[in-house]
């Protein structure tokens, strides 16, 4: 089994979101001493119930242009999350969306790291602008929001959006959100 982090899983389901069409996700990240939990809803074009039935089958995918490591996303993730003591719940409807939410229990040794969600938050942001985005991490009793609306509002108007210097300076303005966290809770 990969030693993927826990941003990785997230990234994954964020862009099994992406794929789905999906204008407006809710990203909810919430961490204590012992669980790492995630829940993600799309408003995307969700699946039908035969389709709910096999997206933990290995390999099973409806996307296009089907290369190897396609279809492992979801059952890679329930094998890690249940390796901990945790587990995936999925469910969706044909035209309305999709929520997943999972649950690790970090004090468990066979846990990943959470890795760095500061870079998840980034990439999301600048790869898919025009997909709202509501980020709510908290950790302990600390917490942030993020809106995609106000904060591509605040950047978007600056012609160099897409500059490398700018990209930077988002990315680490992110990862600082999270470390602020993560230092206080
Ligand atoms: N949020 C979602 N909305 C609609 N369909 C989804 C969503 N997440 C997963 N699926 C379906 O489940 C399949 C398997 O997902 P996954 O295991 O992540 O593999 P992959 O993304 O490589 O296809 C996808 O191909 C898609 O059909
Ligand atoms: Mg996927």
């Amino acid at each position: 089994m990969s030693m993927r982090t826990m941003a990785d899983h997230l990234l994954d389901i964020a862009q099994n979101a992406i794929n789905a069409g999906a204008t407006s996700v809710r990203l909810t990240v919430e961490e204590t001493s012992r669980t790492f939990r995630f829940l993600v809803i799309d408003n995307g074009k969700g699946m039908d119930p035969a389709t709910v039935e096999r997206v933990f089958d290995p390999f099973y995918t409806t996307r296009e242009k089907k290369i190897r490591r396609f279809g492992l996303g979801l059952p890679f993730l329930r094998e890690a999350a249940r390796m901990t003591g945790g587990d995936v719940r999925l469910q969706s409807e044909k035209g309305k969306g999709t929520e997943i939410e999972v649950l690790f229990r970090t004090d468990h040794i066979d846990c990943q790291p959470v890795g760095d969600l500061g870079s998840v938050w980034f990439s999301l942001l600048s790869y898919s602008p025009d997909i709202r985005w509501h980020i709510l991490r908290r950790y302990g009793e600390e917490e942030y929001e993020i809106d995609s609306v106000v904060f591509t509002q605040m950047t978007r108007s600056s012609e160099d959006f897409y500059a490398p210097a700018f990209l930077q300076l988002m990315k680490e303005s992110l990862q600082e959100l999270e470390e602020s966290i993560r230092e206080k809770g």
